[in-house]
């Protein structure tokens, strides 16, 4: 177990440790070469669940770079696949699935599937968990599971891979409600799954990925989506942070209603605005601009300072990126940022 005086968890639940925790989304993956040698023959999924290989990916960002936090080496399609369903990982592209949800019956057709059977094939992710947390135990340092959102998750399936404004997902909510509540309801209950599987072995925090959030309007967002992101995070054992993307139009409404611990933030919106907007009952995570870590150090520098400080309005502050690590970044530079910030 960490310590509940992690940093990380002390942030989350209001409390302002003497230097703030940072971690970073994306912080696994390609920017590293560890991870790009370890990846080399394996396909994305497969090594998703390939306990070991998961487990290591998880830990060589936290070693390397002192992060407050691990975030757990999966992808926001995983409980899709442990649920039958046909998804690869395309290089370069995302999540491609080899039938789309369009059609009320293929909503019938998918939603048959029980989300308890997420629960049944999970084993590779507990065990992944379990690796990962007994090793980050010996520094107290917290593992951070996640899973996607019903929204960001039915972006992908109703189209059948990415898209850049997610129209079918979007129609369908209009078109045939009755068809979206019943799809992103049973996405709700896939996600939690998920997050339960990585609870029981060890998670000490969450959190719920919306990235495409931001391409909904606010009553949308408030009607079709937030009821079922809430479903999947109420009554977890632990804190909840809620993340989206170009989310400051309904920026209030990402607490879910106080489900969420935290609220993530992109760069669009300067800290000291969001916590005006979320009040003092939530913390705040972001959000520093993932563009400035290719730009000078000196400009990087005074970007972070400025993030660090505008972080200060709001009850706490976990600081992390707007959004996930480019792959192109140079890692070194992301080291000299988490000193920078538990200097500060
Ligand atoms: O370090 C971490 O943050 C943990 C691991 C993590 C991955 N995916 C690993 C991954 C997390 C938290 C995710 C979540 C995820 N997956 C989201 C939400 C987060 C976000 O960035 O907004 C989304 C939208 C996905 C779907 C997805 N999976 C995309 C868009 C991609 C990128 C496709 C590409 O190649 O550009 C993936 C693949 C993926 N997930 C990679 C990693 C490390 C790259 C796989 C590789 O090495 O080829």
């Amino acid at each position: 177990m960490p310590s509940a005086d992690a940093p990380l968890l002390r942030a989350l639940r209001g409390d302002r440790p003497e230097t703030a925790p940072i971690w970073f989304m994306r912080q696994a993956g390609r920017s590293l070469p560890e991870y790009r040698e370890l990846r080399v023959g394996t396909r994305m999924l497969d090594a998703c669940l390939t306990p070991d290989l998961a487990a290591e990916i998880t830990l060589q960002p936290v070693r390397r770079h002192g992060v407050d936090a691990g975030i757990f080496f999966s992808d926001i399609v995983v409980p899709l696949r442990l649920a039958g369903i046909e998804v690869e990982i395309e290089p370069g592209r995302g999540p491609v699935f080899a039938s789309p949800i369009r059609t009320a019956d293929d909503v019938a057709r998918i939603t048959a599937i029980d989300p308890a059977e997420v629960a049944a094939a999970a084993d590779p992710v507990r065990e992944a968990v379990r690796l990962t947390v007994a090793e980050l135990d010996t520094t107290g340092t917290p593992l951070i599971g996640f899973a996607g959102a019903p929204f960001t998750l039915a972006a992908y399936l109703v189209e059948g891979g990415p898209s850049k404004e997610h129209l079918r997902a979007r129609a369908m909510m209009q078109a045939d409600p009755d068809s979206w509540h019943r799809l992103a309801g049973w996405l709700s209950g896939v996600s939690r799954a998920f997050l339960r599987a990585q609870i029981e072995a060890g998670a000490a925090a969450v959190q719920l990925f919306d990235s495409w959030a931001g391409s909904l309007d606010p009553d949308v967002f408030r009607r079709f989506v937030a009821p079922h992101s809430k479903a999947a995070v109420q009554d977890l054992p632990v804190p909840v942070i809620h993340f989206g993307v170009g989310t400051g139009p309904f920026l209030g409404d990402m607490r879910l209603d106080g489900v969420a611990s935290a609220v993530g933030v992109d760069w669009r919106l300067p800290l000291d605005e969001a916590a005006a907007i979320i009040g003092p009952d939530t913390t705040l995570q972001g959000n520093i601009d993932p563009a400035l870590l290719g730009a000078p150090w000196e400009v990087l520098e005074q970007h972070v300072r400025g993030v660090v400080e505008r972080g200060r309005a709001a009850r706490a502050h976990v600081v992390n990126l707007g959004h996930g690590v480019p792959p192109e970044t140079d890692p070194t530079v992301l080291t000299r940022v988490v000193e920078l910030v538990h200097s500060l």
